[in-house]
């Protein structure tokens, strides 16, 4: 058998034996992704750091569909960071135009699929074109409730929470809201998350064991999955190794395991 043949042949029976191993009753509801490694796909092929970029977005195709596919409820993706404003300007413009021809290309897709897109971060920062676009496809797509797809969008987790301290400030100076009634999910409420439960599961590709100012305040008790996979390489397979690896861990929120008093 060609050898091209016979590999394909054998990542799809893994594939399959991953999936039906799969515990469907203890999938992670929410499962946030830190997409990295893109530029250093392309150097490793001699090609400019778009080139990555651009083939990321296979990942993130496979991986949307399946998530929907298994049942997954919410899943983020971290596409930009307020740290990567710092980039050279034609690396953002390039990212920009990626994500509108995306977000063009994919509404159809997400209406046949059922997919709500909510985007978190200061959506006000991108270009007009931009956050205009985002805005009127998470109207277009609120009904949808198959799957949210959380696009993190010029986020960072510590503007986050200064963002939402601001709003509390407000409404505490309004008496919208009594300092006695501030605790954790009031909080949570001025977050850009307010509608979307805590991660379950983060993901980070690319072998960089950091959360880079992501969701700082919801991954309290996130399991954390970290892989040296690059982000344009990660694909079913990959999604399926980091679900069998959550269904190992075993949670304790600061608790006890078991029943017994002792
Ligand atoms: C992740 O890939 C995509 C974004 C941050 C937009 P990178 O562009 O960070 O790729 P590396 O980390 O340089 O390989
Ligand atoms: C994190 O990746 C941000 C995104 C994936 C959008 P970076 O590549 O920007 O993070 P650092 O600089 O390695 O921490
Ligand atoms: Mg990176």
């Amino acid at each position: 058998m060609n050898p091209f043949i016979q590999k394909t042949h054998r990542a799809e029976t893994e594939e399959k034996a991953l999936l039906e191993r799969l515990d469907r009753n203890n999938l992670p509801q929410h499962v946030a992704i830190i997409m990295d490694g893109n530029g250093r796909w392309a150097a490793q092929r001699h090609l400019p750091r778009i080139a990555g970029h651009r083939r990321g977005i296979r990942s993130v195709r496979e991986i949307i569909t399946f998530a929907r596919e298994i049942g997954i409820k919410a899943l983020t993706l971290y596409a930009f960071s307020n740290e990567n404003w710092n980039r050279p300007a034609k690396e953002i413009t390039q990212l920009m135009i990626l994500l509108e021809h995306y977000l063009n290309k994919e509404l159809d897709t997400m209406m046949k699929n059922g997919i709500r897109l909510r985007a978190v971060g200061q959506i006000d920062r991108l270009q007009d074109s931009v956050s205009r676009l985002i805005h009127a496809v998470e109207e277009k797509t609120k009904e949808n409730n198959k799957m949210t797809l959380v696009l993190a969008l010029s986020y960072g987790g510590r503007t986050e929470i200064i963002d939402a301290v601001k709003k509390v400030y407000k409404d505490l100076q309004t008496e919208k809201l009594s300092l006695k009634d501030l605790d954790e999910p009031h909080f949570s409420n001025y977050l850009y998350t307010q509608d979307i439960p805590d991660p379950d599961l983060m993901i980070r590709t690319s072998g960089e064991i950091r959360v880079s100012n992501f969701l700082l305040w919801q991954v309290a008790y996130t399991e954390l999955y970290f892989t040296k996979t690059l982000w344009p390489d990660f694909r079913k397979k990959d999604f399926l190794l980091a679900l069998h690896d959550y269904q190992g861990r075993e949670r304790r929120f600061g608790g006890v395991t078991g029943e017994e008093n002792d």
